[in-house]
């Protein structure tokens, strides 16, 4: 069964006040991320993946240590990616649970130094991809940054968080600024309750 574009969590213009226009969600979801969706249904077809999880597919598909990834990958994990993005911001859930605020200051010294960790990883992508706060297998908390669509399923991780860093996710609101784009995102956007129950559930 072909994979379908979910809707926001939110109305188009519910993260503008904290610095993500509609625009650009009407851009970046309406159009970037339905894209995966199309793209990695016409790909799925034939590829011998059909009926499976998009977790499953991403996981079979990745390619370790490849220069580029396939077209199925790419599309099926920025799907993917793109689904927990929505999800990760909102326009509530700005307060940081104690639980979280915890495993983060055990994990990094503070919250800012993992806010520090975060926005490092984000700026020093280089080209397209995301940044990432994730349990890893040992079930330490670690920030890590991926190139293109590939995302902490491929190594086994949970994401708790994760910012997309490509160009379509800030240029109309931060034009070529990342970093604060990054620094925004943390203030202002990000669902910590969200986080939290992630974090719960790893
Ligand atoms: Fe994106």
């Amino acid at each position: 069964m072909a994979f379908e574009l979910p809707d926001l969590p939110y109305a188009h213009d519910a993260l503008a006040a904290g610095g993500m226009s509609q625009e650009t969600l009407e851009f970046h979801h309406d159009i970037h991320h339905k894209a995966y969706v199309d793209n990695g249904n016409k790909l799925l077809e034939g590829s011998g993946h059909e009926g499976k999880s998009l977790e499953d597919i991403i996981t079979a598909t990745y390619q370790a240590g490849a220069v580029a990834q396939s077209g199925l990958f790419n599309n099926m994990s920025q799907l993917w990616n793109h689904n927990q993005f929505w999800e990760m911001m909102g326009p509530t859930g700005r307060q940081m649970p104690g639980e979280l605020e915890s495993r983060i200051t055990e994990a990094f010294g503070s919250v800012d130094k993992f806010k520090d960790d975060f926005k490092a990883a984000g700026a020093g992508q280089f080209g397209s991809g995301w940044c990432w706060l994730v349990v890893d297998g040992d079930g330490s908390l670690k920030v890590t940054k991926t190139e293109n669509g590939v995302n902490p399923l491929c190594f086994g991780q949970t994401a708790l968080l994760g910012c997309d860093v490509w160009e379509h996710s800030y240029y109309i609101d931060f034009r070529n600024k990342r970093p604060a784009y990054l620094d925004n995102f943390l203030e202002n956007l990000v669902n910590w309750e969200n986080v939290a129950a992630r974090l719960a559930a790893a």
